[in-house]
């Protein structure tokens, strides 16, 4: 074999080549080549830890009296409590009800038995001393009897307990009777 077709031997051999690899590099080729290296990786990439759901706070139960009550307005971002015949609910989940500027403000941080019976959110309707007794609710009609205990059991379905409201002289009287 002389030398030309030697060479036009070789360049046959490199257009062969050359065509192989331009078969080989189509589209589709690509297409599934992605399928599949994106499958292997969905198969072995690092699975990350389970995150478990944080546990909620801690609640304590603690007793309040109405000055103790009152810092839990929810202003500056502070929980919203209210209490109703002695026992205190955080309310903060229903900030925009009770809340700074919410239409139930008024019963923040205070007793708010009187008004959910008397279906008022009036300044009147909250225990003005509070150094005094708790509201004793001796004037309640039945009617207003049932609008607080259906408050009550709407509170119960919604918010948690945190506390019990007594007076500072009752609060006093336990914390001797105490020590
Ligand atoms: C103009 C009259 C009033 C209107 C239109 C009104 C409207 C509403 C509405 C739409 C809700 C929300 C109900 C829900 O989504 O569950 C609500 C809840 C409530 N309203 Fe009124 N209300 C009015 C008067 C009063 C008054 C006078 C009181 C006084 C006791 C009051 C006390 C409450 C309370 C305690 C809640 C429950 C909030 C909660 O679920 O924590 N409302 N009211």
């Amino acid at each position: 074999m002389d030398y030309v077709e030697q060479r036009m031997a070789q360049e046959a051999q490199r257009a062969d080549m050359a065509s192989a690899v331009t078969t080989l590099v189509t589209p589709l080729n690509v297409l599934l080549t992605a399928i599949v290296l994106y499958t292997l990786y969905s198969i072995f990439r690092p699975t990350p830890a389970p995150a478990f759901p944080k546990d909620p706070p801690a609640t304590v139960f603690r007793t309040y009296t109405p000055h103790t009550l009152l810092p839990f307005d929810g202003q500056d971002g502070k929980p919203v409590f209210l209490a109703v015949r002695g026992r205190v609910f955080d309310v903060s989940s229903g900030r925009n009800f009770y809340g700074p500027g919410g239409p139930y403000e008024n019963f923040a941080g205070r007793d708010a038995s009187r008004g959910l019976a008397l279906h008022s959110f009036d300044e009147a309707m909250l225990t003005k001393d509070l150094d005094g007794p708790l509201d004793p609710l001796e004037d309640m009609t039945p009617e207003m009897l049932d609008a607080i205990q259906g408050w009550e059991e709407r509170f119960d379905s919604k918010y948690l307990v945190v506390g019990r409201l007594v007076s500072v002289a009752d609060y006093e009287k336990e914390k001797k009777e105490k020590a």
